[in-house]
Formats: C-alpha cells, structure tokens, sequence
C-alpha cells in the first residue's frame, strides 16, 4: 500500500510519541534478554512449538589483533523470524553477518548455522551452509558487465545445474516480486541506486535460501525509495517467511519493517501498519556496543529502555532533539 512521505514521518513521530507514553509507564521489560528468555519469549509468540534456531552464537569473541570487535556475545536467531541488529558505525554488525557466512572465523565460541556448527567447518562443508544463505552486502555490488538476468541468475548459473530455462523463470518470478520484471534485460548502469539495491536483494533471494542477510540495505537511499526496499524485506518474511537479518543504520526503516506486515488478497499484495499488539512483534532487536549485547527484545521493549545510550541512539534521530 503506497504512502507518502508525510504519512510515514508521521508514523516515526507516533513511535517518538508512543515511546515516551511506555517510558512514562515505566515499562523497562525485556532489556538485555538472556537469550534463553528471548527462546522463551518466541515459544511463547509461535504457540507451543519452538522451532530450531536458525543462527546461535554461544560465547563468541573476535577481535583483529589488541582490537576486540566482540567479547562472549550470545544470542539465538529464531527460525523464520526476522532480527534486526542495531549499533554505530564500527560496533560490529558487517563482522556479526560475515562470521555467520564462515568468511572470518572466531578466536573463541560456538557458531551454528541450522544446527551446524561453522566456527570450525572446513571450507568444503562451509560451501553447503552458504548455499542456504542469501547475503545483501553493505557495498551493494551487482556485476556491471552482466545484464539484470545475469546478476539475479547468477548463483543459480554458476552453483547448480539447474536448466537455463528455469532459471530465467525464476529470475523473472523474482523480479517479479520486487516490481521490476521489466528491467529484466537491461544493464545495470540503466538502474537507479534504489532499483539496483532491489535488484541486489532479488538476486540474494533468487536461488531460495532459508537465511537472509541484509547489511545496511537502505542506507543512501531517499526516504520513498527506501520504503521500496523495506517493502520487500517485510514480504520476505510475511509472504515466504524466510528467517533474515537485517543490519541497519538507518532507525525508521528498523522500526518501518517491524511495525508493517504483507498480506496478499485477491487484489495483490499490499504492506501496511499492523494494527495492535502485533505491531510491536514482527521482529526482535539486538543492539551492539561496546564489544556486546547491549539490548535484545521487542520494538516496544527497545522504544521503552532506560539506558542512556539507547536514548541517545534512538531519538537523536529526528527533531525535536
Ligand atoms: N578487515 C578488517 N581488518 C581490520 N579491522 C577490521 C576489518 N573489518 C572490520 N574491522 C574493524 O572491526 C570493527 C567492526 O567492523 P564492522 O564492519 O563489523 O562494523 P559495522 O558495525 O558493520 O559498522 P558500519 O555500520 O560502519 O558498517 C570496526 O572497528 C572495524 O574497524
Ligand atoms: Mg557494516
């Protein structure tokens, strides 16, 4: 459902406004969530039926050389969720997402992947774990020299056998899904930024993993083509329910895709604001400082803390400041 821009300021504005109400009320639940508490907390949303986490970090530090990066962080990614990791420029987020695809290994802890353990698989085994993983990297890097078919057909090309005729379907149902099956043929140079980081999520999504990774998927973006983008994440998770990852810097898009939901009817596929309690439970948040978990819980639980330094990170964002 498209909006304009005022509409979706507004709706910023009424999380600022929403926030301070549950800060008066003195809500402070579900700060710095133990990830069992977090596991309990997701068992409970899905029924009784807890699912396999999708992504565990068990104690895990990594550092580049004196520099460490992150210091026996725990947390559970639930299975056909979607997380959203939060945290300044240099907390570790692009590390977090690499150490997941086994491309940096950590000094100490236990990653697993679908229940694998990848912080010490051979590269061999490490390739069948990364064929179930989509990865949107934060330098949105599509091959200039390919057209928009060859790029999202890319992995399905060079990794499968996979006939060229179903591949080209499938190129074509996911551009499809991300509104630019026109673009098909062309080049792209011929794209806009925006159209190329949705070219770029197509092709993450093309071969259908069960993981998601977006690193930074809106930034330097503007507003409207961001929400574009937001758009797909949330009909990634509501409509194919793929479990992702989504990293960002940017605060509304964080809470865009955790407060929309994407319903199809019998005139298409529409995303817009979900109403009541739910709202708040399209996706958990981790956010990363200082080496660590320094919040893991809901968007209402996030609006709600106390903390000095998510008070500043959230709503420094925006006027009034
Ligand atoms: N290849 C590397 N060699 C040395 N240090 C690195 C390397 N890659 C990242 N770092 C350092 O690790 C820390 C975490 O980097 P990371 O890329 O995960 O940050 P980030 O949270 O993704 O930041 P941003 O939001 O700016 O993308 C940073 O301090 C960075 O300087
Ligand atoms: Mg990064």
């Amino acid at each position: 459902m498209p909006e304009d821009g005022a509409m979706r300021f507004a709706d910023h504005m009424y999380f600022r406004h929403d926030a301070r109400a549950i800060r008066g009320a003195g809500d402070t639940t579900g700060e710095r969530l133990s990830p069992t508490r977090r596991s309990t907390v997701m068992r409970q949303r899905s029924g009784n039926q807890e699912p396999e986490p999708a992504v565990v970090f068990d104690k895990v530090s990594f550092a580049f050389d004196a520099h460490v990066v992150l210091r026996d962080v725990s947390f559970a990614i639930p299975a056909g969720g979607m997380t959203i990791l939060l945290g300044a420029s240099g907390s570790g987020k692009s590390i977090v997402l690499k150490l997941i695809l086994g491309l940096f290994r950590p000094d100490s802890g236990q990653i697993l992947v679908n229940g694998r353990r990848v912080d010490n698989m051979r590269e061999r085994d490490l390739l069948s774990i990364r064929a179930d993983i989509g990865m949107l990297f934060q330098e949105t890097a599509l091959f200039d020299s390919l057209t928009v078919a060859e790029n999202v057909g890319y992995r399905l090309y060079e990794e499968t056998d996979t006939p060229e005729r179903d591949v080209r379907r499938r190129v074509q149902e996911v551009l499809g899904f991300i509104g630019l099956a026109e673009y098909i043929d062309t080049m792209p140079a011929e794209l806009s930024g925006g159209q190329r980081r949705r070219v770029a999520i197509a092709r993450a999504m093309a071969a259908k993993p069960g993981l998601l990774l977006f690193d930074d998927p809106t930034t330097g973006l503007d507003p409207i083509t961001a929400t574009t983008v937001d758009d797909e994440i949330v009909k990634l998770r509501d409509l194919e329910h793929v479990t992702s990852i989504v990293v960002t810097h940017q605060i509304r898009d964080a809470f865009y895709v955790a407060t929309h939901r994407a319903v199809r009817t019998s005139d298409g596929v529409h995303v817009g604001a979900a109403e009541g309690t739910t709202a708040w439970r399209a996706a958990e948040f981790i956010v990363l400082h200082d080496a660590g978990i320094l919040f893991e819980g809901s968007a209402s639980e996030l609006l709600a803390s106390r903390d000095a330094y998510l008070k500043e990170f959230l709503f420094m964002t925006l006027p009034p400041w």
